[in-house]
């Protein structure tokens, strides 16, 4: 009872002094503190380059806005999650309740995107995921204070099989990786390639993140598919390409994939990406100047080429400028801070994108064909795709 007289006693008090005026300078100090921004990515593993992409994306849209969030100075905290789900809850836990951060911006893998969505729904802590797809996330486990600036698993491949069946491959063997990112890409992979008329003769899987492909490959040889389509990704993607040309398959049996299997790849793959034909929210060779600047100034300040990853980093860093700006540094006026992130209208190097009423952007998807180490566009597979945001209930 005492205590809770003397919470009454307080918080009377600070109406009293805020009507008067006398709080100003306490709320100004508070909005003086630098904001604790923390960075939940991947720096070791087959998603190390991932994890570095997105990190250079994040800073590098701040550092255009003056390297201030809503007029405060950043004070920045990060964790090397390994892409590992085992850890997932105790890591962002670390940011949340050990590092207090304002947001978390993280992560790649959508197994360990699950713990920061559990860790972040218990704490209300404004959460941007700058990749991993997990549908959960902006479906049945949406909430107010998470926001998506890459894609669900299935956006990318529901837009892929229709092109295979128009390019007269009507059996098709899908293989990837058994985890949420690589089951999630298949629904999309199956609802767009039977809805036009393709069978599936086979689902091959490996657990993440192995890269002994060969077994796999055999069979595929002997299922003699009309073409083969993927989810992989970051290192693994790189050997996945290379295995699949010495296993003679190449210009046999053409290969498709959700866009992550050419993306920061094409060095590392060499000429056996030659021709594989994929469908994605980005292409390096979009020919737009607001692409081409990013482009140029990303590979000036980081000395490397920007991939898909790097554009989605560069987008959360861009919506989290937005939302801080709207709130002028007030990241606690949660509110306004949602509001503005909702309304946010993201002018970013893949296109202009905006929120869906789930929090996932909702975007073109592009056709794309490797030549020469680059991802050329072919085509526009897919206009303002947006995820169906199956069982979101917000609030
Ligand atoms: C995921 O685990 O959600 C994931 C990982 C890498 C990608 C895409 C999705 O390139």
């Amino acid at each position: 009872m005492t205590t809770r007289r003397l919470v009454l006693t307080r918080s009377a008090a600070i109406v009293g002094a805020a009507s008067t005026g006398l709080l100003i300078p306490q709320i100004a100090r508070a909005q003086g503190n630098k904001v604790r921004v923390g960075l939940m990515l991947p720096f070791t593993g087959t998603f190390a380059q991932l994890g570095v992409a997105i990190e250079n994306g994040v800073r590098m849209a701040i550092n255009e806005k003056g390297g201030k969030l809503g007029g405060r100075e950043i004070e920045w905290f990060k964790v090397d999650d390994e892409s590992e789900p085992s850890k997932g809850v105790e890591n962002a836990s670390r940011l949340v309740q050990r590092d207090k951060v304002d947001v978390l911006i993280g992560t790649v893998h959508s197994g360990v995107q699950m713990g920061i969505q559990k860790v972040v729904r218990d704490s209300g802590t404004l959460c941007i995921i700058p990749n991993a797809g997990v549908h959960a996330a902006t479906r049945a486990l949406c909430a107010p204070n998470v926001f998506r600036t890459s894609f669900t698993n299935s956006q990318p491949t529901l837009a892929l099989g229709k092109t295979m069946v128009d390019k007269g491959h009507k059996k098709a063997v899908w293989i990837t990786w058994k985890y949420a990112a690589g089951d999630e890409a298949f629904e999309g992979f199956r609802d767009s390639y039977t809805k036009a008329g393709g069978t599936i003769v086979k689902e091959l899987g490996l657990p993440f993140p192995n890269v002994e492909f060969q077994a796999l490959l055999t069979e595929i040889a002997s299922l003699k598919p009309d073409a083969v389509a993927c989810f992989f990704a970051g290192g693994g993607a790189a050997k996945f390409i290379r295995d699949y040309a010495a296993a003679g398959l190449k210009g046999k049996i053409p290969l498709y994939g959700s866009g992550f299997l050419t993306e920061g790849v094409l060095d590392a793959a060499g000429p056996a990406a030659d021709g594989i034909i994929t469908t994605m929210h980005y292409s390096d060779a979009l020919d737009t100047p607001r692409n081409k600047q990013f482009r140029t100034a990303y590979a000036t300040q980081f000395k490397m080429q920007p991939d898909v990853y790097a554009v989605q980093g560069y987008d959360s860093g861009q919506l989290l400028v937005q939302g801080a700006t709207a709130v002028k540094g007030d990241l606690n006026n949660k509110q306004a801070l949602y509001k503005a992130l909702e309304a946010a209208v993201i002018d970013s190097p893949r296109g202009k994108w905006t929120m869906s009423k789930s929090h996932n952007p909702v975007q073109d998807m592009y056709l794309r064909v490797v030549e020469n180490k680059e991802n050329k566009v072919i085509g526009v597979a897919a206009k303002a795709l947006a995820d169906s945001g199956a069982g979101c209930k917000m609030g």
